[in-house]
């Protein structure tokens, strides 16, 4: 029988959202429902996750559902332990640092979720460390293994667009205020004091959708609010909402690429999808979501005319569209990347989503945020 490569993984912040559905059960242990990860030269890779968080009845009733055994809530502890190679984080972002930190002192890999630390000088700090330690690391950047940007991804390949000119993004649905409906994100989003506020939830998936798909980014314009300034907590309690919940930005990238982006927690759904990306090229426009992707190549272009007088008839606009189809099977996007950090540790594969390109991330986030502030725009690398 082909050889079991065991791999002790420590998992922090495994109680919450992020940390129990997308990394645990979706990721980790959906791995292991597949038999593990296949190596090239035979044989593979099974994780074995070691629980970390603060409560222990938590944990454990974690652990019991799923047939695990270990968990703790002694961070150094599981660090210590010589069986665990990589430490993964995804606490709330204001615990980040100190426990990556932790991780990388005692020699561990480490994968974590985004944004890798609550500043860019702090982002960076933790990926020259991650190098002197000669540590593998990388960032979650889930967005990319998305069917609808997978599809995008393929008709840039393929050249469908000719030159690429604009991309117009729209993210964002209404998080209820928790009042007389329970808001449906933990209420740190909310809190500046927590690491909350959108622009660092989602300026590091823009960065790297940007950088992976049209360019860098070489400058931001960006104008944030706070809409909704009290909200009620997980206890039935008002709370101060002081972090941004709306940034409508404007990014350049290299090449000339326009990207205009609004990210918000203040919008009701009126699209397709809870993101959607219209890009318009020079032959043809496509419009990317989660799941879906719909093209219309300049050959099938309708010439509308501008004549507010007469109704409009016969098809609508978005009848003119065509579906892409999938052509391939998409796992979950959080799985794809969790096998790849793995044979990455395990059989030195490559994975360019390291910290490095997470504190791209953050980066554009403070640009952002500094954008906002100034009122003015500003240049990636600025200080
Ligand atoms: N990749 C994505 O699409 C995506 C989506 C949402 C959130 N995230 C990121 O994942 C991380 C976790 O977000 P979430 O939505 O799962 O949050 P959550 O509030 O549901 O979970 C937070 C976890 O951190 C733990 N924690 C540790 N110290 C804490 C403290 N002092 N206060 C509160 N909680 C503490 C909690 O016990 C819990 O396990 C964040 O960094 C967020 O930016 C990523």
């Amino acid at each position: 029988m082909a050889a079991r490569r065991s791999i002790g993984i420590v998992v922090n912040g495994v109680t919450g959202r992020m940390g129990y559905r997308q990394h645990l059960v979706r990721s980790l242990l959906a791995i292991r429902e597949q038999g593990g990860v296949p190596l090239a030269g035979g044989g593979h890779i099974w994780p074995e996750p070691i629980l970390v968080g603060r409560d222990p009845d938590k944990l454990a009733a974690i652990a019991a559902q799923h047939g695990l055994t270990e968990w703790t809530t002694d961070l150094d502890a599981a660090l210590a332990r010589p069986d665990a190679e990589i430490y993964f984080d995804a606490q709330v972002t204001s615990q980040r640092e100190k426990a990556i930190r932790q991780a990388i002192t005692a020699g561990k890999h480490v994968y974590t979720e985004k944004p890798l630390a609550e500043s860019s000088a702090a982002s960076l700090e933790l990926a020259e460390l991650a190098t002197a330690a000669g540590i593998k690391n990388g960032v979650v950047q889930d967005k990319l293994f998305l069917p609808g940007l997978r599809k995008l991804k393929r008709l840039i390949d393929g050249g469908f667009f000719g030159q690429i000119l604009s991309v117009r993004g729209e993210f964002g649905y209404w998080v209820f205020e928790g009042d007389w409906q329970v808001a449906q994100r933990p209420s740190w989003n909310y809190r500046l004091a927590d690491g909350g506020g959108i622009v660092m939830d989602m300026f590091p998936h823009w960065n790297y959708v940007l950088e992976e798909l049209f360019g860098n980014v070489r400058t931001v314009q960006a104008t944030t609010a706070t809409h909704i300034t009290k909200r009620v907590d997980e206890r039935g309690e008002e709370y101060a909402a002081d972090a941004d919940d709306a940034a409508y930005a404007i990014f350049e990238l290299e090449g000339g690429i326009i990207a205009q982006l609004n990210s918000s927690w203040t919008v009701r759904v009126n699209r397709d999808e809870l993101v959607e990306f219209q890009v318009d090229g020079t032959h043809g426009s496509a419009v990317a979501g989660l799941r879906g992707c719909k093209i219309q190549h300049r050959a099938s272009t309708p010439k509308p005319v501008w004549n507010p007088d007469l109704p409009l008839t016969g098809k609508s606009f978005r009848d003119e569209w065509t579906e892409v189809p999938d052509n391939e099977e998409f796992d979950n996007g959080f799985k794809v990347q969790w096998e790849a950090f793995l044979r990455h540790v395990v059989a030195g594969e490559t994975f360019h989503w390291d910290f490095e390109s997470g504190a791209r991330g953050v980066r554009l986030a403070e640009a952002g945020l500094q954008s906002a502030r100034e009122g003015r725009r500003i240049a990636i690398g600025e200080a």
